[in-house]
């Protein structure tokens, strides 16, 4: 493994928790580096499932420290409420979840401001966000006015700046005759998971710099996908991080010369939870199809992800982006009953045929899919782990999908289980 990188390759939940447990059997570091907890990421090991949000899904491997680097929003509530689940499962957490001290903190005010925003943006302009929060953490973390983990190792600050920016939200939720934040009961939580989690925080970054000089395995976990990068995405209808593979660098604090391998997950087909543009939605019955067999609802908030065929353009441009080394395609059973498959090639944009990735989110909006079919294999593929053992059609789809990425696959996924993937 030595030093790499996972992201996902479309708009979020391609399956990256599932690959990053398997590929975490032999790493030592595991470094989230980015997004917070609007990220749903699901293992499933024999019979039990989790779903984590802002917990590395390095957890379940014992030998392995978990990284909150930098880069992530930390909700201190929804961090003490995850480990305490986790614990009461019985995953023994100790010393081996860390989180950096100069990662930034969400607080009731941000999920509220969330909640305005998205209140106040008319019909085709709302993102339909998590309402985690998330976006307003981050812009007070760019406006130099957030408070960072670090706080939480002095209750007296924490309280005082809490405080300060509690009352000035106030201020905006009263003009807009909103409910405001109270202050004081919400200091009480804040005070107690700050008390909790106040051993976890530490100079993460000499943890990764450490483990990356005595070449140990490090695997960052990307969350979201690369549309849904503030960047790359389609801008406004992203995510307020860098969810692609320079995120790693500059969320975790270890330099681009150490990253010597990016793995893009990436679906046999396609799915989006929330608004935006989406050229290859199915807004029929082969959707719903998908959907059910897919069982396609979102971790974190539950809401119906909106399905589609593959789309070849924006996968082969996420990949460029993030210089995919070697995709895990995952989710290639959900495929096992359709006839024919469909794959996009090319875009029809006002009347013109294109290849090429529109930057324009509003041409994007106005793409038309043009689709290659190919035919189904109308057979059962999670019992396979080899790529012989795949059915000829599956084969052949799962190399047109590599053709038209110019990326290779490394591996392949055939059911949400650790054992259902292998390696090609
Ligand atoms: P993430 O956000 O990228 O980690 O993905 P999510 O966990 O939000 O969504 C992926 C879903 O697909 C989860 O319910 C996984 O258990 C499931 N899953 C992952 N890989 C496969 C697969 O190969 N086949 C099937 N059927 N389900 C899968
Ligand atoms: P994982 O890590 C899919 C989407 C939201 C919304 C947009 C902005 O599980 O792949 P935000 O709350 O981040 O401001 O919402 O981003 N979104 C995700 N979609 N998977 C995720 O995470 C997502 N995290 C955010 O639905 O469209
Ligand atoms: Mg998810």
């Amino acid at each position: 493994m030595p030093i790499t990188v996972l992201i996902g390759v479309q708009w979020g939940d391609e399956g990256k928790g599932k690959i990053i447990d398997v590929l975490t059997e032999n790493a030592d570091v595991v470094v989230r580096f980015q997004g917070g907890n609007n990220a749903g990421h699901t293992v499933e090991i024999g019979k039990k499932k989790f779903v984590l949000h802002l917990i590395p899904s390095g957890i379940f491997r014992k030998k392995a420290t978990c990284i909150i680097g930098n880069g992530v929003v930390v909700d201190p509530l929804a961090l003490e409420h995850e480990i305490k689940d986790l614990e009461r499962q019985g995953i023994r957490i100790g010393s081996r979840l860390q989180l950096s001290t100069r990662s930034h903190l969400i607080f009731a005010y941000h999920r509220m401001m969330d909640a305005m925003h998205e209140g106040s943006r008319s019909e085709g302009k709302k993102i339909g966000t998590t309402k985690r929060g998330i976006g307003p953490a981050y812009a007070d973390k760019m406006s130099r006015i957030g408070i960072r983990a670090l706080e939480m190792l002095d209750q007296k600050r924490l309280e005082k700046n809490f405080k300060e920016h509690a009352k000035y939200y106030n201020t905006i939720f009263k003009a807009a005759k909103m409910e405001t934040v109270d202050i004081n009961a919400e200091w009480k939580k804040i005070s107690a998971a700050a008390k909790f989690l106040a051993k976890y925080v530490t100079d993460t970054v000499v943890t990764v710099n450490e483990a990356a000089t005595k070449k140990k395995n490090i695997l960052f976990e990307g969350a979201q996908g690369m549309w849904l990068d503030v960047d790359y995405g389609t801008y406004p209808f992203v995510t307020s991080s860098n969810t692609t593979t320079g995120g790693a660098c500059t969320g975790s604090g270890l330099s681009p010369k150490y990253i010597d391998n990016v793995v893009g997950v990436i679906k046999a087909y396609t799915t989006r939870v929330g608004e935006g543009p989406f050229p290859t939605e199915l807004n029929d019955k082969i959707g719903e199809q998908i959907r059910a067999t897919g069982r396609e609802f979102g971790a974190t908030t539950g809401r119906p992800r909106r399905c589609g065929w593959f789309d070849a353009i924006s996968s082969r441009y996420s990949c460029m982006v993030n210089g995919v080394d070697r995709l895990a395609v995952t989710k290639l059973d959900v495929l096992d009953m359709l006839p024919e498959i469909k794959i996009c090639t090319a875009y029809k944009i006002n009347g013109k045929k294109t290849n090429a990735m529109p930057s324009d989110t509003e041409e994007i909006t106005a793409a038309v899919p043009i689709y290659e079919t190919m035919p189904g294999w109308c057979q059962t593929t999670s019992h396979a782990r080899s790529f012989k053992a795949l059915p000829k059609n599956a084969q052949k789809y799962l190399k047109r999908i590599s053709e038209l990425t110019k990326t290779k696959i490394g591996i392949i996924s055939v059911g949400p289980n650790r054992d259902q993937t292998f390696h090609i």
